[in-house]
């Protein structure tokens, strides 16, 4: 028998705005789930932004609140971007998912492991800054 985990029974976060980088896919997309289920509204900041726009669509079809934005963690200017436009729209920002890596694109764009965990380390230095 499939066992169904309802978040919504464990954490109540109505009312909390979390921004998710990398929420387009993979562990960010679940995080974008898991916080939307239990009342966040959740920006969904991702490189690929058709891949944020589909999480934020499912999110809003089952009656959440989501935006996408494309966003580079290793751009300044992107995450100043992110933050003020989480703050304009939501009035806040309580909740910070630094999740963009890349573990898995490593190997289409680059293959150092240097560069993975530059992307991972960099992407919570300059992410927490602009928070
Ligand atoms: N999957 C694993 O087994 C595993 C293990 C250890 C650590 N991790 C870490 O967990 C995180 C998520 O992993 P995943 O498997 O879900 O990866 P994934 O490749 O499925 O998803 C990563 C997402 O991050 C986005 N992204 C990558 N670089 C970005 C950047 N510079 N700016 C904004 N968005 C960016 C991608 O477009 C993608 O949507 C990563 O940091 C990864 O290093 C994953």
């Amino acid at each position: 028998m499939a066992v169904r985990i309802v978040p919504t029974a464990l954490f109540d976060l109505n009312g909390k705005v979390a921004i998710v980088t990398g929420g387009g896919n993979g562990i960010g997309a679940a995080c974008c789930r898991m916080l939307a289920d239990s009342g966040a509204t959740v920006v969904i900041a991702d490189l690929r932004a058709a891949d944020a726009q589909n999480v934020a669509d499912e999110i809003t079809a089952r009656g959440g609140e989501a935006l996408a934005m494309e966003c580079n963690v290793l751009h300044d200017e992107d995450l100043v971007a992110l933050v003020q436009r989480t703050v304009v729209e939501y009035g806040g920002l309580h909740i910070l998912v630094n999740n963009a890596g890349a573990a898995a694109q490593a190997k289409k764009v680059r293959s150092t492991s240097l560069w993975t965990h530059g992307v991972s380390f960099l992407s919570i230095k300059y992410c927490a800054t602009a928070s």
